[in-house]
């Protein structure tokens, strides 16, 4: 069976401190919960203080980073290794995020660079697809989410797949207080699996953790979980507040 996994994605949104104050909240609202990855992409500036502090805690929440350059070193200003990340102790990384390939112009052809070099690192990538409404209201969200998966995972041998876990977001949905119904979820999901079936097996395919998000909360995680095809969240703004978070992490999954 597929372990669920709920992944904060903070954004650009909190100091170190604010970081460190959200643990302290969260971490005790969450104890006792068990068989769930539990994930926070801080930004780059607090992972190394939360690794710290997770550390001391030994706690099982796991960090990732938002982003990541896929060469080991180099002339690139302004961006942050694989090997880098490892040293901060992310396990983990959203790759291909909708704020990036639309407001940071990120093309397919590098995201599937960066998806191959953090499997080469030992970093989980956390590739995320989803259609726009203009494509969804042109009746093109399966052919995005198609080109999507094949350019994301390209390069992605049938041993390294289960390492990756994809988030379906679609950008209608993000941070817009609009959710997908657990319905229209479900269907692109499904449809996402069938081509990590027909790239890789369905046996494989059964075992690759596709995540929802946009505007996940409390009050829909447990329904959008309850799909068969939907494995985890990856959320935003409702991941900001521990509270709130740990209601989505803690939720009751039928
Ligand atoms: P949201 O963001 O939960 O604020 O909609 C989700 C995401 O961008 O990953």
């Amino acid at each position: 069976m597929r372990k669920p996994f709920l992944a904060a994605n903070w954004k650009m949104n909190k100091t170190v401190k604010e970081g460190l104050e959200f643990l302290e909240a969260f971490l005790p609202a969450i104890k006792g919960i068990e068989g769930r990855d539990v994930v926070i992409a801080p930004p780059f500036t607090a992972l190394h203080a939360l690794s710290n502090a997770l550390e001391r805690e030994s706690c099982s929440v796991a960090l990732a980073a938002q982003n990541m350059h896929h060469e080991e070193k180099g002339a690139y200003t302004g961006e942050i290794s694989p090997v880098m990340l490892n040293e901060l102790g992310a396990r983990w990384v959203i790759l291909g995020h909708s704020e990036r390939r639309h407001i940071f112009g990120e093309q397919d052809d590098v995201i599937s660079k960066k998806v191959t070099s953090a499997i080469r690192h030992g970093i989980g990538p956390i590739l995320c697809i989803g259609e726009t409404l203009e494509q969804r209201e042109a009746g093109n969200t399966f052919s995005v989410l198609r080109n999507q998966v094949d350019s994301g995972l390209a390069d992605v041998s049938p041993d390294d797949i289960v390492k990756v876990v994809l988030a379906y977001e679609p950008v209608w949905a993000i941070g817009t207080g609009k959710t997908a119904s657990p319905e229209q979820a479900q269907e692109a999901h499904a449809f996402v699996r069938g081509l990590l079936a027909s790239k890789y097996g369905s046996a494989v395919a059964e075992q690759i953790r596709i995540l929802y998000g946009g505007s996940v909360k409390p009050s829909n995680a447990s329904e959008l979980l309850a799909k068969p095809d939907v494995d985890g969240a990856l959320v935003g703004g409702a991941a900001l507040e521990p509270d709130s978070f740990a209601g989505i992490v803690t939720c009751q999954i039928a």
